[in-house]
């Protein structure tokens, strides 16, 4: 825990801290406080050194694994916050501890070199550019009822967006949407043992301040972020609490319910992207050009083709 001890002192230091008062409060020595300043330059965080005041952190001080979580209001999410500077994917770091982990966990990373996204892709991650994280839940709920929780999590992240000005829209089943340009994604990895789900892995990545460049040629038409489509930089450590408590507050509400979607199922509907419009979308069976009619409440799609209403289970919408 020793360079996230250090890393919170420089986060929550207006001005240079000495390397004196960093041994007192930390009860490192000076050359332990050294070798961690050390660590963290390298990993990307530039820590100036001034020789009479200390060590002032530069950039990006804006870090979502500064998140602190007693100042959050949540009752069942981040009561445990796991933070890391570079991981191959926190998805992978929660199924790892998910067994012995208590519920709500949540791991954060700067950077993640082997990103997971949907059906086997690839999530870029640059170092602090994102919002990559992933949350660890144990639901007493019908294993049958927790695929939803991905509708309600594209929802609680949409919300958060919106609340600051991003009018972003949601494809299903849970893609984030600016400008028709995917800006963040949701895999929830469930595990189960006989009809009982062991934990759901709940896991987030949005493009905060991603740039052009740092998709490959191939995604660049389709995937986007918020300062890409808007020009805005945005706190990446606000959003991050701003969408824990609404994941919280809609987790607590689908436990009361007993896994019902309630009200979500209709705000999904209103920011719905290219709602009563026909799109591609791939099922099991292939491709078929449908009109989207709507979500149910039980998190199906409800499309049509001709005359003919269809639901669709699982799948994607091409753009
Ligand atoms: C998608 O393809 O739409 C889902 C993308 C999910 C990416 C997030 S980033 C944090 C978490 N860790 C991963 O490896 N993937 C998810």
């Amino acid at each position: 825990m020793t360079w996230q001890q250090i890393f919170r002192f420089l986060v929550d230091a207006s001005e240079p801290v000495s390397g004196e008062l960093i041994a007192q409060h930390t009860h490192l020595t000076r050359a332990a406080i050294w070798k961690q300043i050390n660590f963290l330059n390298k990993q990307g965080f530039e820590i100036e050194r001034f020789r009479k005041s200390g060590y002032k952190l530069k950039f990006p001080v804006d870090t979502p694994v500064a998140i602190n979580h007693k100042t959050l209001k949540t009752k069942h999410l981040a009561t445990e916050v796991i933070t890391k500077i570079t991981t191959d994917s926190t998805n992978n770091d929660a199924i790892s501890i998910a067994e012995s982990a208590i519920e709500g966990t949540l791991i954060i990373a700067e950077n993640q070199t082997n990103g997971r996204g949907r059906r086997g892709r690839n999530w870029i991650s640059p170092f602090g550019k994102g919002l990559y994280f992933s949350l660890i839940l144990k639901p007493s709920i019908s294993v049958v009822k927790l695929p939803k929780l991905t509708i309600l999590a594209g929802v609680c992240v949409a919300k958060s967006l919106r609340r600051l000005g991003i009018d972003v829209l949601l494809k299903w089943p849970n893609d984030i949407m600016l400008n028709n340009k995917k800006i963040g994604g949701i895999l929830s990895e469930l595990f189960v043992e006989g009809e009982e789900a062991r934990y759901v892995i709940l896991g987030i990545g949005l493009n905060v301040h991603t740039e052009n460049a740092d998709f490959p040629p191939e995604l660049s038409d389709i995937a986007g972020s918020i300062y890409s489509e808007t020009g805005k930089s945005c706190s990446r450590i606000d959003l991050l609490k701003s969408i824990i408590e609404e994941l919280d507050a809609a987790y607590n509400s689908f436990l009361k319910n007993d896994g019902a979607l309630g009200v979500i199922a209709d705000e999904w509907n209103e920011m719905a992207w290219q709602i009563g419009e026909y799109v591609w979308i791939t099922t099991g069976k292939g491709k078929e050009h449908c009109k989207i009619i709507k979500l149910r409440e039980d998190g199906v799609l409800l499309v049509s083709k001709g005359r003919e209403l269809k639901e669709v289970f699982v799948g994607e919408i091409l753009l």
